[in-house]
């Protein structure tokens, strides 16, 4: 299969990224372009990280195609399998430069491709990473993902367009999103589609995560964060999904370790674990006995809002992919019509709250929450959009 890159071994993809692209995920890309950017023959197309070169073969007629990888036997293997594409072999990320690939300062550019993501400062991957392409990155663009160093040499490159792929997480958590700094202030989103991981075979073993197909345009008034948290996402299953839709937990409680913030008179009644988001919270714990690092503390007025949470985990895995990267959501008005019944639910079920709460049965409970979440959520799970 040409998706699957056969000349490397699991090591080697991890250190690469190297994570192919299905030939229908490239397809999306090619209607995003066609449907967006007026005379694509006039531009020349740029695949900066185009292992076997799957976005070199898109059905669409441009003034050049190029692409370039890091990794020689992949270039060998998209020479056999494309026509007219100009390729380079090197780091994409290094000297980043236009007249490296003999592309001029006046030519018309669009980026595309699925760049290799994986965060460089995480534990895990660090010990199989290739430091040496790494090391090498221009220190301008170097960030705590390679994949964010990706978009940022695309601007370095000052691309008219950018179609590529990258996690939705880059765009949606505040703090991704600042670190894209040149990117967000010359770029804006104008169309995308979300897919989920699972749609590379090779990466289905973890939990699966939201993938933006994302499509930018160079916009010298960029855009800030407000506009990420209005746009109105499309997902390959057709649904629309905006984060001002929802509100989320951390309105109302902290959702990291808060010892320092804990006054003498609020005693705290229990203990939480860290909260992260929807796809952390669906492996971590919620209530714990431990003092530790991670320890959120919880005093009595926001303890309905921590049951909260340990009653949504096990709604978590009812919740469409595309959900994974946010903050735990919430309805807080009809939550308020019925806390009694997330804490009677949650010291029923939880072994450490049982211990420390007195249960009181409350009628229906259960049915409550039920016909809560089916309220809220009941767009993306039950009905079509
Ligand atoms: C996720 S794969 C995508 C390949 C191809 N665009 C596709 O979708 O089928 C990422 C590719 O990036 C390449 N790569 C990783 N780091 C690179 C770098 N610093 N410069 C150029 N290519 C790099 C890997 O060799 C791999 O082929």
């Amino acid at each position: 299969m040409k998706e699957s890159q056969n000349h490397l071994n699991h090591k080697q993809r991890v250190d690469l990224g190297s994570f192919y692209t299905p030939k229908d995920i490239v397809g999306l890309t090619s209607s995003l372009l066609q449907k967006n950017v007026e005379n694509i023959t006039d531009f020349s197309i740029f695949d900066s990280s185009c292992g076997y070169g799957s976005f070199l073969t898109l059905k669409i007629k441009a003034k050049r195609f190029i692409g370039a990888d890091v990794d020689k036997q992949a270039i060998d293997e998209a020479k056999k399998t494309t026509k007219d594409v100009e390729f380079f072999e090197g780091n994409s990320l290094q000297n980043v430069a236009r007249q490296n690939y003999q592309i001029t300062d006046d030519e018309k550019l669009i980026m595309i491709g699925n760049p290799p993501y994986n965060d460089t400062t995480s534990i895990i991957r660090q010990s199989i990473k290739d430091k040496s392409v790494q090391d090498e990155i221009d220190q301008d663009i170097k960030t705590r993902d390679l994949g964010m160093s990706f978009l940022l040499s695309y601007d370095k490159l000052k691309a008219n367009y950018i179609c590529v792929l990258h996690p939705l997480s880059y765009l949606i958590k505040k703090a991704n999103f600042t670190s894209l700094g040149k990117l967000i202030k010359n770029y804006k989103l104008i169309d995308g589609i979300i897919i989920s991981s699972h749609e590379f075979s090779d990466t289905s073993r973890g939990m699966a995560f939201p993938i933006l197909i994302s499509l930018y345009t160079r916009d010298r008034s960029g855009m800030n964060y407000e506009y990420v948290k209005n746009y109105k996402f499309q997902t390959k299953e057709r649904k629309t999904f905006c984060l001002n839709d929802f509100d989320t937990i951390v309105n109302y409680i902290s959702k990291y370790p808060n010892k320092k913030y804990i006054s003498d008179t609020s005693k705290p009644v229990a203990k939480f674990y860290t909260m992260r988001d929807i796809n952390a919270l669906k492996r971590s714990r919620t209530f714990i006995e431990n003092d530790t690092a991670n320890t959120v503390y919880v005093i009595m007025d926001k303890l309905p809002y921590y049951c909260y949470v340990d009653v949504f985990k096990k709604y978590a895995d009812k919740l469409p992919y595309y959900f994974g990267n946010c903050d735990v959501i919430i309805n807080h008005e009809e939550f308020e019509k019925i806390k009694e019944c997330f804490i009677a639910e949650s010291v029923h079920n939880n072994q450490i709250l049982k211990k420390q709460f007195k249960f009181r049965d409350i009628p229906n409970a259960g049915a409550k929450i039920e016909e809560y979440f089916n309220k809220l959520l009941r767009k993306h799970i039950y009905a079509a959009n």
